[in-house]
Parts: C-alpha cells; structure tokens; sequence
C-alpha cells in the first residue's frame, strides 16, 4: 500500500506556481458509459488518468468494449478511443464495480441497447448508505422488471413483445446526479418521450448531454429541473457524427476548488489554470468574503495566499447543496480552511449522511472541531496544527477526504504520514508531483 510523506510548511505560505486542471472525471465517467449508446468508435478528448476512470476501463473491457488511450495534444495521452462493436455481456464486472459507485452509470446505455443489464450492488466512497432505488424505480416505470438476489438483474419485460424500454414520466423523489444521467441515457434509445423531472443540474450533465446531442440525441433542458429525451426507439447513435464531434471533458471544478483551498492556505500565489471559474461559484464567492485576494478569468483563478495571515480571514458557515450550492465533494477542504481562520464556523452536510468521518484525523492534529451530529460540526480557528508522534500515520477515507488530510499535514508543523492513497488517486492525477512542482515535500513510498 502506497503512501504519501509530507513534511509539513508550519502556516508558512510558501508554495508557488501553476497547476493546470484535468478533465472532470465525474463528467468523463459519464461520457464512457455513453459510449454504449454508439453503433462505433468513439472519441474522448481531455479525459484524466484517474483510477476511477482506469476502473470503468476495464469494466468496459470486460463488457467486450475496445478502449484505447491515445495521445491528445501535450505529452501525456490524454484522450480515448471506445469501440463498442464488439460488446456482448451486459453483466457488469462485480469486483470492479465494487471498487466504484460510478459503474451503476452503465446500466442505463447497456438496458437501452441490449434490454438488461446485470450488476453488484455498487461500491464507491464510503460516505453513506447511497442506495439505488431512484435508479431501480425509474427503470421499472419504463418497463423493466429488476430481480435483486445479491446483484441485481433487470430486463425488459420477455412477455412484451416491446424490446426497447418505453418514455415514462419519471419524477425523482430525490436529486441525484447518477440517477439523473443514468434515466437519460437509458431513455435515448428508449421508444417515445421521457420525461424527468427534479433533475439534477451540475455541470457535467451538461457536457455530456451537449455531446450526445451533437452526435444525434435529442435531449431538451438539460442544466434545468425537468429533462425532456426523444428516444431513437433502438437505433443507435452514429458514429460517423461521434467522428466530426469528440467529446471534450470539462475541466474537473472538484479539483480546481481543491487547488483553490490549497492556494489560500499554503501558497504565496497559486494559479489554477485551464478551469472554469463559473462553475465554482459558490466557493469563490465565500472565500472572497472572507479575505484571501482571489482573480479570475475565464478559464483561470489565481490566489494570493500570503498577503495576510490566516487569522485575518473571517469565518463563514457552509451548507454543502446540489449544484449551483457549494459542492458537497468540497466539503472537507473547506473543513481544513475553517481549522485556519478566526472564528467560530458551522459546516452542514445535507447530501452524505456520513462525510464527516475525517474530523478524528483533523482532531488527532489538533483542530477545534465539535461534532454536533452525523451532519453537522462546528469548528474553531485558528488552530496550529501539529504532525502526529513518529510512527503514528494518518488513512484516507475516501477521494476528497484524502486530499483534504493531505492539506491538513501541508499546514501542519512537522512530517505526516498519509496511507491508502490509491483513493486519492481515484480523484487527482499525479498528486505528489503536481505539489513537488510548487514546492511541497511530498513523496510517494
Ligand atoms: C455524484 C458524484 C459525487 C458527488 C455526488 C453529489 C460522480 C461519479 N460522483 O455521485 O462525487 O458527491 O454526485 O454531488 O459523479 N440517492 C438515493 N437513491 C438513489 C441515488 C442517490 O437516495 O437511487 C441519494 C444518495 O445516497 C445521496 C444523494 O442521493 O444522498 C445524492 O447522490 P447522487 O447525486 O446520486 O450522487 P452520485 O451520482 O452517486
């Protein structure tokens, strides 16, 4: 098991430089189920080499898919090529899924295509119970039955003599951005309209939906509440038109934001290049409220940790929302920005009923942190926070709760040991590296 060794800047805000951001992996996850949905290759532009997204590699491998990294433009290959021609099992990889809740994504161009789809319960960040009714109600409304014995196995209806799923009007008792992307692709190649509504608007919904419809779908209101897809009725998108439109991945905003927080706690002056802003609302209004000199453009952000010491920043309290709200994956770097500044701050959770498992960590390097309830704590600042005694090492939870104890050791004094980083590499391409080239003594053993 790998693991990261930081030496610790002690509050000296010393890190200096330009991390580029990757393609949004969340979006790129997205875009390769929607593969399925094509009669040929495919193209995917800027995509990250995330282990999530290896995993749905290989998962689409398994399915009987071609996936194939190519290079893009710079030295690393960032693009791919699927060919789903050769697919024939629907019956998703168990162990691989298990490794990441994202898998769930693929049965709705796998049901569409091929009428049923076979999958474990599926894994992914243990951050709460994340059930898949929503995904299991809708794709009875539009005509499969589902059979759940350890996986679950839904098929269209056999005594239909309808092989395509049929358009529902299907309303989320919940958001939910899986279940959102999942329906609508199930309902692309559906026969009739589909109607969703309570969707889910975050912006890598857009991206992918505005691909699809470049090569041929017909999907209305995607960024708003109701969705509204014209089935193909079983034809499958083109490839010809996947050829005169690749897909480009967004810039990933989890990882810009994360930057973000980095920068206003560790860096003389960050830029945070190749990023959308726009889509990080929420948080750059706050920490621009609260003091740390931040600019934009369009596609970049720059902050200037170090004109004023922490303890100058005002606190705020942070209620985590569905997207345009502050994004519950930036939750626990937010959680390591209010241990740094003045004040008495209050962070709600309302998406995960369990994202708050990483306060321990934070405590054992001394921040100030009550746990009002599974989902809410309060946390007092500034405190200075300290590595942990030789020998003693910290884990990673999950994706952001890892970046987030990394930040925490990077304003610590002293060295800090962080274990199980391969879930930090489900998230952050290359993490180590891209702090070395601002300066961090971070090493990977
Ligand atoms: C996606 C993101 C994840 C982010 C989350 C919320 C990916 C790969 N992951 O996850 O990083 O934290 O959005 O922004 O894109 N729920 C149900 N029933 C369902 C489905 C979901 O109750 O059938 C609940 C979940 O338990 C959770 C809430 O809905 O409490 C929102 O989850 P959802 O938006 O579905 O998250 P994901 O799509 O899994």
């Amino acid at each position: 098991m790998e693991k990261f060794v930081i030496q610790g800047l002690g509050g000296k805000k010393t890190l200096k430089g330009t991390v580029r951001v990757n393609g949004a992996k969340n979006a790129a996850l997205k875009a390769m189920a929607a593969a399925v949905l094509f009669d040929g290759p495919v193209r995917l532009k800027n995509m990250p080499h995330t282990e999530d997204i290896h995993i749905q590699a290989e998962i689409l491998r398994k399915l009987g898919a071609d996936v194939s990294w190519t290079k893009d433009s710079g030295e690393i290959d960032h693009a791919m090529e699927i060919d789903t021609r050769g697919l024939r099992s629907t019956d998703i990889d168990g162990e691989l899924a298990g490794k990441m809740r994202a898998s769930v994504v693929l049965t709705g161009p796998l049901l569409g295509r091929f009428g049923k789809a076979t999958f474990p319960a599926p894994g992914g960040c243990v951050i709460g119970a994340r059930p898949i009714d929503l995904f299991i109600s809708g794709y009875e409304a539009m005509g499969a039955m589902t059979k759940e014995d350890g996986v679950y196995d839904i098929s269209v209806s056999p005594k239909s003599k309808v092989q395509s799923l049929k358009g529902a009007n299907i309303i989320f008792k919940k958001v939910s951005v899986g279940a959102t992307e999942t329906l609508m692709m199930a309902a692309v190649l559906a026969e009739g309209k589909t109607v969703l509504e309570n969707c889910a608007c975050e912006p890598e919904i857009v991206n992918v939906v505005e691909w699809l419809n470049a090569c041929g779908a017909k999907i209305k209101g995607v960024g708003t509440s109701t969705i509204e897809i014209e089935g193909t009725g079983g034809r499958l998108l083109s490839s010809e038109s996947a050829a005169k439109n690749p897909y480009v991945a967004i810039p990933d905003r989890i990882e810009a934001g994360s930057y973000l927080v980095l920068g206003a706690l560790c860096a003389d002056e960050l830029k945070i290049d190749d990023c959308r802003p726009e889509h990080l609302g929420a948080l750059i209004d706050l920490l621009k409220l609260s003091g740390v000199p931040i600019k934009t453009t369009d596609s970049s952000i720059v902050v200037s940790g170090n004109t004023m010491p922490d303890s100058s920043f005002k606190t705020f309290d942070v209620t985590t929302k569905e997207y345009p709200g502050f994004a519950t994956d930036l939750q626990p770097m937010i959680a390591v920005y209010m241990t740094q500044v003045s004040g008495r701050s209050k962070l709600t959770e309302t998406i995960y009923e369990g994202r708050f498992k990483y306060v321990d960590d934070l405590k054992s390097l001394g921040a100030d942190i009550d746990t009002v309830s599974s989902q809410e704590i309060t946390i007092s600042g500034p405190s200075r926070l300290k590595a942990l005694p030789a020998g003693r090492e910290m884990k990673a939870l999950d994706i952001r709760a890892g970046f987030a104890v990394v930040l925490a050791a990077l304003c610590a004094e002293g060295e800090t040991t962080v274990t199980n980083i391969g879930l930090i590499d489900r998230g952050y391409e290359r993490l180590e590296e891209r702090l070395q080239s601002l300066g961090a003594d971070v090493v990977r053993n």
